[in-house]
C-alpha cells in the first residue's frame, strides 16, 4: 500500500513496486487517481488523509484488499505529505493544522489501523520523512517539525516491531524534482541546490527496505548536510537553516 501515488516520489514508488511481481496487490490512497493503473491491477481508494473519517473508511477498504490477497508480506509506504512555506505568522493556521493531519496524524492512524495484518503477514513499513527532519527549519517550521516527528517515531516503531517480524525504514530525501515546491508555495528552486530525481529517490528507499536499513538519506550532499546539521550547537542550527531556506523565497515577493 502506498499513500500519495498520484504524484512525484509516490508515483515512482507505485511504478517500481508494480514491476516486482505481476500477482502483487497494489493499493493507493490519495485524493487524485494515479495516471497509470498498471494494467488494471492498481486499487485506488480516493482519500483526503487530513479527514479522519475518510482515512478510517479507506483503511477499511485496504484491509479488505489485504484479506482477499494471496499469502505474502505487506509493505506500507507512507509517503503522502506537503509543505507550507513562509514565516510562521504569514501561513494560514488551518493549512498548518491540515499539514500536521496529513504528515503526522495520518501516518500514525493508518499504521495503527493496518497493524493486525502487518503482524499476521510480516513485512515492512517505509516512512517518507525529509532532510528537513534533522534540524529546525525556519520558513518551513511546521513542515520540518512534522518530518522530525516521522523520523523519531519511525525509529521508535522499528524497535517496537522488531520482535513482530516487521521492519521499519525512514527515507529522508533532500530536494527532489516533484510538485512539492509548487504545493508548498516556494519559489522555483533554491540557487545552488541540486534537485534529485524522484525515481532514483524511490528506488533508494525500496533498496533500504530490502536491506533493512533504519534510515536512508539519498545523495552524498544530503548525507553530509544531515550529519553536519545535527552536530551544530542547537542555537546555530536554526540560524544556519534560516540562511539556506530564505533563498527559496519567490523572486516576485517583496520580502
Ligand atoms: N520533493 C522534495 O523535495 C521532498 C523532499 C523531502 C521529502 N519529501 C516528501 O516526499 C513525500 C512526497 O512528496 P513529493 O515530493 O512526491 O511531492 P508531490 O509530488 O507534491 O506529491 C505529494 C503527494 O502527497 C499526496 N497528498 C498531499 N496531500 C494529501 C492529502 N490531504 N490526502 C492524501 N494525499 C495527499 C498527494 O496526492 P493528492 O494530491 O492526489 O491527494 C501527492 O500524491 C512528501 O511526504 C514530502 O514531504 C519531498
Amino acid at each position: 500500500m502506498v499513500t500519495g501515488g498520484s504524484s512525484g516520489i509516490g508515483e515512482s514508488f507505485l511504478g517500481l513496486i508494480s514491476t516486482v511481481e505481476s500477482f502483487l496487490v497494489v493499493c493507493n490512497l490519495s485524493r487524485r487517481e494515479p495516471v497509470d493503473s498498471f494494467d488494471g491491477r492498481l486499487r485506488h481508494h480516493p482519500c483526503d488523509l487530513s479527514d479522519a473519517a475518510a482515512l478510517a473508511s479507506a483503511a477499511g477498504a485496504v484491509r479488505r484488499d489485504i484479506e482477499s490477497a494471496p499469502p505474502g508480506k505487506l509493505l506500507l509506504v507512507l509517503n503522502s505529505g506537503f509543505g507550507a512555506y513562509g514565516r510562521f505568522p504569514d501561513i494560514d493556521g488551518a493549512r498548518q493544522a491540515r499539514l500536521i493531519d496529513v504528515n503526522v496524524r495520518s501516518v500514525v492512524d493508518l499504521t495503527a489501523r493496518l497493524m493486525d495484518p502487518l503482524r499476521e503477514r510480516g513485512g515492512a513499513v517505509l516512512l517518507v520523512a525529509s532532510t528537513a527532519a534533522w534540524q529546525p527549519t525556519p520558513w518551513l517550521a511546521t513542515y520540518g517539525a512534522s518530518k522530525a516527528f516521522v523520523l523519531q517515531w519511525g525509529l521508535a516503531l522499528r524497535e517496537d516491531l522488531r520482535e513482530a517480524g516487521v521492519s521499519v525504514t525512514v527515507l529522508c530525501p533532500g530536494p527532489t524534482r516533484t510538485a512539492f515546491f509548487t504545493a508548498a508555495e516556494m519559489g522555483e528552486t533554491a540557487p545552488g541546490l541540486g534537485m534529485a530525481n524522484a525515481a532514483a529517490v524511490a528506488r533508494l528507499g525500496l533498496r533500504g527496505v530490502v536491506r533493512n536499513r533504519a534510515v536512508v538519506v539519498p545523495g552524498v550532499l544530503n548525507k553530509v548536510s544531515a550529519a553536519l546539521a545535527c552536530r551544530l550547537p542547537r542555537r546555530w542550527q536554526g540560524r544556519v537553516a534560516d540562511l539556506i531556506l530564505k533563498r527559496f523565497r519567490n523572486p516576485s515577493s517583496n520580502e
